[in-house]
């Protein structure tokens, strides 16, 4: 949608009454004020959604009929800069409504509602505004809306007047560049995971409708969280408001070029250096994988000797793709020798053992603090590796360098897992609620969340119920997307006491709405496929007084090996 066709729109509209045209809108997501993620495309199998600018302290109350209308979506939408989410969720009690919080004002500004009160009603199936008005008026205006019949304008909201943040001149080298280049590039580069690159005003301009798409619907950057709750999270996804205000408006005025062409994108270099971390200790190369052309890659399970004749301590991994338009992401778990014996050879991944992985995006595993994970001789990996595919046949080599301690280290690091494993959702359902705790025995550091699930997956949070009775969330992503496995790594370890219950909440999507969902008549149970499903909460986490010598020594004795759950 084109602002300035908008206002335009807009300025007609107070003017005389017209039928509201069928102005196309985009698609958007918000979190509401309880942190759950709302996207207008999702309710695409409505026969409307209804979105009422939100005010506390003013009555939109929505009219009886409204409410109660079947099949109807009716969403509150606060882009008032003065109330923010925590005002809002003391205020707002009842969750019949669920009050969108719009922090950077793009949707409201892009669907016109400049106070609070107005109302639109929006055709899902075909993204267009049918009604236009305030929220009396949709009394009658929704029952002949929905029905495909032409509605005319009502009036203005009664309400106090949005204000928008004011319009400042952007500029692309100074202002949108560094935007794309922190949020962006890093993926969107020759070579990278990102579909296209982003190496010139030309290729940013032409791909700027999308460009505004995907960052207002929160599917770019990938790996956002609520930033509302939880413990602080290094280099956490996501615009601020006032880059989003930025991106959106310069998009809207057509992306421009600055007067003076100076291009910086196209200048940029990136570090050729093959491992990150520098040189590792062993290099193993995964064997060769042909991905086809086009079509769906169910994970694949491969196997990785390590050939170690002795344990070693590990700290850092590096997974180098060896094409990074097809690998989409590695979780590598351990299988020590004990585990094959016993149990075959997926146990290590089935237990939710990992020991790290790759993800377009994800910083290497690295363990902190002098710490590091023990892998014993004569152990191998499992990688579970999924593939997406690129319109062309590729053949990815993907490489891992391993980083070993000298000695040693002071820690131990451990994984740990919240997770459930025995659920069936069934078929068609929308959202199906999964909870796995880990209980945390003895006095830890918590370092790392990784939530992992396939493609129903929904949503997670994770919470720390403490033996004292308190509790707290520590993170929440709203939109789980299957594509992205994102290692969230805690900027201060917490010290969880022993008795402390780690808590991993979620949902399964088991429906059509789900665009993911290979089959939405089907219901899913626990498995390692991708057609089965996972719910895994990983964590990354020391125990207070696990050291090389403990672990080592309790080994011996012949308990299960360090780092299982
Ligand atoms: C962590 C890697 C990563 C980052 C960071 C990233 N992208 Fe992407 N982007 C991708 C991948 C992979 C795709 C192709 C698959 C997809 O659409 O999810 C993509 C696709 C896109 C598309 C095309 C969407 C489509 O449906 O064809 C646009 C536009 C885009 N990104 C914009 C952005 C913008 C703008 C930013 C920064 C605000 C950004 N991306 C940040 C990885 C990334």
């Amino acid at each position: 949608m084109n602002f300035k066709k908008f206002a335009l729109f807009g300025l007609f509209l107070s003017t005389l009454p017209v039928f509201a045209s069928a102005a196309r809108v985009g698609d958007f997501a918000l979190l509401d004020h309880t942190g759950k993620h709302h996207q207008l495309s999702y309710y695409s199998d409505h026969a409307g959604v209804v979105v009422v600018a939100h005010g506390l302290g003013h009555s939109t109350g929505i009219p009886a009929n409204v409410a109660g209308t079947e099949n109807v979506a009716v969403l509150y939408l606060n882009a008032l800069p003065d109330e923010t989410r925590q005002a809002v969720s003391e205020a707002v009690t009842h969750d019949a409504v669920p009050v969108l919080l719009d922090e950077s004002q793009m949707v409201a500004e892009s669907l016109g509602l400049t106070r609070v009160g107005d109302a639109v009603v929006i055709d899902p199936a075909n993204m267009t505004i049918v009604y236009r008005g305030n929220v009396d008026g949709l009394e009658v205006a929704l029952p002949a809306a929905i029905a495909g019949k032409a509605v005319a304008s009502g009036q203005e909201g009664g309400g106090r007047a949005i204000s928008f943040a004011s319009h400042q001149s952007v500029s692309y080298a100074n202002d949108i560049v560094p935007i794309l280049m922190d949020n962006c590039v890093s993926c969107h580069q020759e070579g990278g995971i990102g579909s296209w690159a982003m190496d010139s005003h030309a290729m940013v301009q032409g791909w700027s409708a999308m460009m505004r798409e995907v960052v207002l619907a929160r599917r770019m950057p990938p790996g956002q969280i609520d930033n509302h709750v939880g413990r602080a999270i290094k280099d956490v996804a996501g615009l601020s408001n006032k880059e989003m205000r930025k991106l959106v408006r310069w998009i809207d005025a057509g992306a421009p070029m600055d007067a003076e062409a100076q291009d910086p994108l196209a200048s940029v270099t990136f570090s050729k250096e093959k491992f990150t971390l520098g040189e590792p200790d062993l290099v193993y190369k995964v064997a060769a994988q042909e991905i086809p052309a086009t079509g769906i890659v169910d994970y694949r399970y491969v196997p990785v000797q390590l050939d170690l004749d002795k344990d070693v301590w590990v700290r850092a991994m590096e997974f180098v793709p060896g094409d990074r338009s097809v690998l989409h992401h590695v979780i590598a778990y351990v299988s020590s020798p004990a585990d094959k014996t016993v149990r075959g050879r997926q146990t290590g991944a089935a237990r939710g053992e990992s020991v790290g992985g790759f993800a377009p995006g994800r910083q290497p595993d690295q363990f902190w603090d002098n710490s590091g994970r023990l892998i014993k001789k004569g152990s191998s990996l499992l990688l579970q590796m999924h593939y997406t595919t690129a319109g062309r046949e590729a053949v990815d080599e993907t490489e891992i360098g391993i980083y070993l301690h000298d000695k040693p280290p002071a820690f131990v690091m451990s994984g740990g897992v919240a997770g459930q494993r025995r659920f069936l959702v069934p078929p068609h359902e929308k959202e199906y609620p999964l909870e796995g705790v880990q209980e945390i025995e003895r006095d830890a550091y918590l370092y790392e969340l990784n939530p992992h699930m396939h493609f129903r997956g929904k949503y997670m949070n994770y919470t720390a119920e403490y033996p004292d009775g308190t509790s707290e969330t520590l993170l929440s992503v709203p939109k789980y997307d299957f594509n992205w496995q994102f290692n969230y790594v805690l900027e201060e370890p917490l010290f969880l006491p022993a008795g402390t219950k780690l808590i991993a909440k979620g949902a399964m999507d088991n429906s059509a709405q789900n665009p993911g969902n290979p089959d939405p008549s089907k219901p899913v149970h626990f498995g390692l496929q991708t057609m089965h499903e996972m719910f895994f909460g990983f964590t990354t986490l020391r125990y207070v007084g696990d050291t090389p010598a403990s672990i080592v020594a309790v080994d011996k004795e012949g308990s299960e090996n360090p780092g299982a759950e």
